[in-house]
């Protein structure tokens, strides 16, 4: 199963999902971004006032929604919430701000766990996310680990995200990620590192191009 995974991981805003989708289509595969699937169940936690660190209403939450993956109106592989498809939803400020405490619950992890694995059970794909290498898919053919230095990936941030962050500093969009990456490290369920067999991509000084070519280059 895990022959059929290039898994790349990395903290938030490294470029990762920019890098990961261009080299899917470079490829000629689907791509998935996990951090959506993240961010959708956060999304319906916030919809639905849900406490989650109470794990019977957690439980009862992730029971009663779906999450799929098929072609939306333009053809793309998209991710839909119950039939609907989501995006802008996806990366407002409220949903930044619980999606790494929804992440930490141990039975969202396990839930999309098991749609991960599936999605690449017939296909070919590249998969995008912080634990793709180290947990999900252990023994993922190819493993790259994406990172840039922490003004350059505020600073991508910045630019990627214009209107959800028109009136945040480049200051306070550091901060907000860094407390993301801090609670993403530092949870004890799948916790953000890079393992001993992914390579490390810095893309500090790389544009998408040149890092897309640095691991297609390794891939083949
Ligand atoms: O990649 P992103 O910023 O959209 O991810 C959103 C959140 O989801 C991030 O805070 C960490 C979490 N996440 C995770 O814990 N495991 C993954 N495989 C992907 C994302």
């Amino acid at each position: 199963m895990s022959a059929n995974v290039i898994a790349i991981d990395g903290p938030a805003a490294s470029g990762k999902s920019t890098v990961a989708s261009h080299l899917a289509r470079l490829l000629s595969i689907p791509y998935v971004n996990t951090g959506s699937m993240y961010r959708a169940v956060a999304y319906a936690v916030l919809e639905n006032k849900v406490d989650c660190n109470d794990t019977e209403a957690m439980a009862e939450l992730l029971d009663s929604i779906k999450l799929d993956y098929s072609a939306d109106e333009e053809g793309n592989f998209s991710l839909s919430l119950n039939g609907r498809f989501l995006k802008d939803e996806l990366v407002t400020p409220e949903v930044n701000a619980a999606v790494s405490h929804v992440a930490a619950v141990v039975a969202v992890r396990e839930k999309l766990k098991t749609l991960q694995r599936s999605l690449a059970e017939k296909q070919r794909i590249v998969m995008e996310g912080r634990d793709i290498g180290s947990v999900v898919f252990p023994d993922a053919r190819w493993k790259f680990f994406v990172t840039a230095s922490p003004e350059v990936r505020a600073k991508r941030r910045l630019d990627q995200s214009k209107e959800s962050y028109s009136s945040a500093t480049l200051e306070e969009i550091a901060k907000s990620i860094a407390e993301r990456d801090r609670i993403d490290s530092e949870r004890p369920v799948a916790p953000l590192k890079q393992c001993e067999d992914a390579v490390l991509v810095d893309s500090s000084n790389m544009n998408v191009e040149e890092t897309v070519a640095f691991i297609a280059e390794r891939i083949r």
